[in-house]
């Protein structure tokens, strides 16, 4: 088997080069961190969960019109993507207070906000990802007012897409994270959603007894974190690999005739 090169390995993904030159391959860890590699542990599986989650949500972006990297599915822990500039941003979008909002500005976990909230960290783990402002954003240079516009506006619409989807089958969509990358295809350059958006990336509580289906089951120690996950894809109606395909086959209806 031939080496690939490695580009990037960030804690729960690696980048290799892709088959042909403007993609990637990125590679699902079953690595679980928080508070900024603290917390670490190995969680067997998560990384084959996350990547048919991601799959699942970014070919549905792709295919209502909310531009991405991803091309498409690999392998179980791989997937094939386009080769963007990464902004170094987190950008996190709110519908109802948990975690650092919570902690912040005292506002208990579970209030619905009173609009969706979006908020923008700076990607640096040796800083722990401060949140910035759009002022520190343009003076030092990682987007311009166009591109925040630009990803101020995807992220809306993943919020919607995401917010939708998930109360269809019985899940709050609490809060998530995104990052954008810049795709150049000649000339032009537009902003497209990059990374993952899993269960690590969003808060997903029950709708009817909001228990968290997400990794505050880890950063919490409360366990079942990978139960969690696995009750996420079957509510998206993701199957494993190896499932037989779901679906009763026909049916013969009884008549009175
Ligand atoms: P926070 O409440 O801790 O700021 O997190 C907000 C959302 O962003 C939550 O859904 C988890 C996600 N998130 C990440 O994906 N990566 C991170 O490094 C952090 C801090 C949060
Ligand atoms: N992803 C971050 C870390 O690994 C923080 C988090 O998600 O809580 O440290």
């Amino acid at each position: 088997m031939s080496r690939r090169r490695r580009i990037y390995e960030g804690k729960a993904k690696i980048l290799y080069e892709g088959p042909e030159p403007g993609t990637l391959v990125q590679f699902f860890k079953d690595d679980a961190t928080a508070f900024n590699n603290q917390k670490h542990e190995v969680v067997e599986g998560k990384g084959v969960l996350n990547n048919r989650i991601s799959e699942f949500l970014f070919s549905h972006m792709n295919r209502i019109g909310i531009p991405t990297h991803f091309i498409r599915r690999i392998n179980m822990r791989e997937q094939l993507i386009r080769e963007v500039e990464i902004v170094p941003l987190e950008v996190v979008v709110r519908n109802i207070a948990a975690g650092s909002l919570s902690k912040r500005l005292g506002i208990p976990e579970g209030e619905v906000l009173p609009r969706s909230i979006i908020e923008f960290y700076y990607k640096n783990d040796g800083l722990g990802d401060p949140m910035v402002s759009e002022e520190h954003i343009t003076a030092f240079g990682w987007a311009n007012p166009q591109e925040i516009d630009d990803i101020m506006s995807l992220a809306i619409r993943v919020n919607d897409f995401l917010t939708g989807l998930f109360l269809g089958v019985g899940i709050q969509l609490v809060d998530f994270k995104i990052e954008c990358g810049r795709l150049w295809e000649g000339e032009m350059m537009r902003i497209v959603v990059a990374d993952e958006i899993s269960p690590d990336s969003c808060r997903l509580w029950d709708i009817e007894t909001n228990e968290k289906m997400d990794k505050d089951r880890f950063r919490r120690d409360m366990g079942g974190m990978l139960e969690a996950y696995s009750e996420v894809a079957r509510r998206l109606g993701i199957m494993n690999e190896n499932e037989a395909p779901r679906g009763k086959g026909p049916v013969l209806v009884k008549t009175d005739k």
